[in-house]
């Protein structure tokens, strides 16, 4: 498989996929209005978007958030095509958000830039894909919560 991953910002011509691919894995599943895969965090200063592309369409992608001033980074909107699930994608796409906040400590693109040293990346983890977190590294922080009618539970990892 030639997988390829790049960080991208909401001016990208990629983004669009990316709204399908929330479309399409997230929210039209869980019998979810049209325009919810649009997320209030998107266009914000620091949001960046990673996207796994094979063959110049999106497979796989995931959003960073990070508020100025924090010490953590918020990850959210993890998704991969079903016929591309189990293959790997969404393996590489956290070990590259890890390498970018742990080695690089730098994320860019063309219309931003966040280079900051933090501490923790987190996210609300969908309770059925919690091991797939702690396989990377994250772990559980507190009791389980129900958020757009599924379970979940907050996850985090160190970045140090
Ligand atoms: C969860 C998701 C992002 C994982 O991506 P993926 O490309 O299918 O996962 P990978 O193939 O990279 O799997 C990496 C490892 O995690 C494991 N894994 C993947 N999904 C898992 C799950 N739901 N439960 C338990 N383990 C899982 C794999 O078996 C693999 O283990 P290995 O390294 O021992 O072989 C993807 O399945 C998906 O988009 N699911 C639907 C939407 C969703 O739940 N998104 C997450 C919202 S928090």
């Amino acid at each position: 498989m030639d997988l390829k991953l790049k960080w991208i910002d909401e001016e990208d011509e990629l983004f669009q996929q990316v709204l399908e691919l929330r479309w399409k894995v997230l929210r039209e599943p869980l019998g979810m209005k049209r325009g919810t895969e649009h997320n209030d965090l998107d266009n914000k200063p620091y949001t960046f978007h990673i996207v796994a592309i094979v063959d110049e369409k999106v497979v796989g992608t995931c959003s960073l958030f990070y508020q100025e001033g924090s010490e953590d980074i918020k990850l959210f909107q993890m998704g991969v095509y079903d016929e591309w699930q189990g293959k790997g994608v969404g393996k590489k796409i956290v070990l590259q958000i890890l390498d970018a906040l742990k080695n690089e400590q730098r994320i860019k693109t063309t219309n931003k830039l966040l280079e900051k040293r933090l501490s923790k990346l987190k996210c609300h983890a969908r309770a059925y894909a919690s091991a797939f977190y702690e396989k990377l590294g994250f772990r559980k922080v507190g009791e389980m919560f129900v958020e757009v009618s599924i379970e979940h539970y907050n996850m985090e990892i160190e970045l140090n």
